[in-house]
């Protein structure tokens, strides 16, 4: 299941390649490409795939995506669960479901295909996703990689690519990691990457908060953990939760939180706010002291899923402020999680042109 399941016939303007833009991430892959409307369609799943048996063949079948998640919580396999593929095993896996994905929603195969790539010292990793898209059916007419930190903050800045034309300073908010740079006219400065601060972290902490908040009664799994803070968390009007969980031994067990949620969301955004502040500002000032002013006078552009939750960058901005004890303007793509792959695809555009 993706937010859009519509299937319909690619627009191609006269035999040239269709640009798509695709970013596959450690916990979702989002692809975007034109509609037939003029718009962009985009679909976003969960990058992972669930093995099973067909009971009446016995033949191996794989799900994929949200399906795979919703379905088989117990065997779901994220291959990119700790970041870029690394060993066989997991390229593998990761092209037969980005192969799945595209083969599914008729993803054009006469096409320019940007595609994104995290802040990474891992050149093996870099290389196996590189590898990942090559071997895919799509992008027979040219691929090209962009930071995805970058790529997201084009959406940010107008309707065209005119990010690439701006000097300005970027946070991606992952799963795995954050990440932080200086962009001027599309070219990375002070790149500043750590994994102390992450998306599956928060998740891991509600696990155990959970735990504790219902006296051991409840336990639940990583999936549930992620579900519960991207649907519930909110700076704007967090509301306890309520959930029901099935007993083991039968019979329901209806349970509510409070704090489970929050804190662990609170005390990432202190993290990230200390990160930025403390580590990648120094670092920027102390190679590019000029360019950070300039950067500085522009918004600080968040990306990535975590800058979803509400009001998240009102609250960013506001401690950013305290931080450095200036005022900071922050500002987001109206999707943060999609806006890697919306302008992957607008580099795309301009690449077939
Ligand atoms: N709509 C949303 N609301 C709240 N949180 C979200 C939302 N979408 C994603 N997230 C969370 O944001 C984090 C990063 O999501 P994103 O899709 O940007 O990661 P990714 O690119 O797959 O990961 P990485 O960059 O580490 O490879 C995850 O922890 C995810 O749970
Ligand atoms: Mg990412």
């Amino acid at each position: 299941m993706t937010d859009t399941d519509r299937r319909r016939q690619p627009v191609t303007d006269g035999g040239s390649p269709v640009p798509v833009g695709v970013k596959i991430g450690s916990t979702r892959t989002v692809i975007a490409f034109p509609a037939p409307d003029g718009g962009v369609q985009v679909i976003r799943t969960l990058t992972c795939l669930a093995e099973y048996k067909n009971p009446i063949t016995g033949e191996t079948k794989y799900a994929y995506g949200d399906n795979a998640a919703a379905e088989y919580p117990d065997s779901v396999e994220f291959p990119l669960r700790s970041g870029l593929p690394d060993s066989g095993h997991q390229t593998e896996r990761t092209a037969q479901f980005f192969d799945a994905v595209v083969d599914s929603h008729d993803v054009p195969e006469d096409s320019v295909v940007v595609y994104v790539t995290p802040l990474s010292e891992n050149t093996t990793g870099q290389e196996n996703l590189g590898r990942v898209i090559a071997d895919s059916p799509i992008g027979t007419g040219g691929i090209e990689r962009y930071p995805e930190m970058l790529c997201g903050a084009i959406p940010a800045f107008g309707d065209g690519l005119e990010a690439i034309e701006t000097v300005f300073a970027a946070m991606n908010l992952g799963a795995t990691h954050v990440e932080s740079a200086a962009f001027r006219r599309g070219e990375q400065v002070a790149p500043y990457r750590t994994a102390a601060v992450s998306g599956n972290e928060v998740d891991r902490k509600i696990i155990s908060n959970v735990e504790n908040e219902t006296q051991s009664r409840v336990h639940i799994d990583i999936n549930t953990a992620r579900e519960y803070k991207e649907q519930h968390a909110s700076f704007e009007n967090f509301e306890p939760l309520t959930d029901v969980i099935q007993q083991p031994g039968g019979g329901r067990h209806e349970f509510t939180i409070g704090r489970s949620i929050m804190d662990p969301v609170e005390e990432y955004l202190d993290t990230v706010v200390a990160h930025f502040a403390g580590e990648f500002l120094p670092q920027l000032s102390g190679q590019y002291q000029r360019v950070q002013r300039l950067a500085l006078d522009q918004p600080v552009v968040l990306t990535g899923g975590m800058a979803c939750l509400p009001g998240f960058v009102e609250e960013c901005q506001q401690r950013l402020g305290e931080a450095v004890d200036t005022e900071m303007t922050v500002t987001a793509p109206d999707r943060p999680d999609i806006a890697p792959a919306i302008g992957a695809q607008r580099i795309a555009s301009r690449l077939v042109r």
